[in-house]
């Protein structure tokens, strides 16, 4: 798969690098901004942290919660904004677990660092054999 095959990936990264912006990111200087493409529709979160460092949610996360919180359920396409000496930034498991919940494995995750560098995955690359309640209902039979 490659960056084409994203629907409206243009827009998706435009979002994702204007709500980057607006990260709250005052004690790791790691701004992050997500764009999520569901219901024909993009929705977009920054990672905001907290004087208590673990209660930060990330972009991704802010992302599916915006999501949700406007009716929609299923993940069509996921960009990830960053910049940083790593180099392109991929979700964090947390994440990828709850875009797991909402997208299915073919679904495509860009991420995309401000220099213009960009990689692709799957949702299912990301997250081979997801936590779902599902495989209990598998194993008791
Ligand atoms: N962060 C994200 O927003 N998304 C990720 O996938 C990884 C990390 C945020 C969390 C924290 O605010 C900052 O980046 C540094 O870890």
């Amino acid at each position: 798969m490659t960056p084409h095959d994203v629907d409206r990936l243009d827009e998706l990264v435009d979002a994702a690098r204007d709500v980057r912006e607006l990260a709250y990111a005052p004690y790791s200087n790691f701004s992050v901004g997500a764009a999520i493409l569901a219901g024909d529709r993009v929705f977009a979160g920054a990672n905001v942290e907290n004087a208590s460092y673990g209660v930060a949610i990330c972009a991704e996360r802010s992302a599916v919660v915006q999501m949700v919180a406007s009716g929609e359920r299923t993940i069509d396409a996921v960009v990830v904004v960053a910049a940083g000496d790593g180099g392109v930034v991929s979700p964090c498991g947390a994440c990828r677990q709850v875009l797991a919940e909402f997208g299915a494995p073919d679904v495509p995750v860009v991420g995309e660092h401000v220099d213009g560098r960009r990689k692709i995955w799957t949702i299912g690359e990301l997250l081979p054999a997801a936590f779902s309640l599902s495989h209990e209902a598998d194993t008791a039979r």
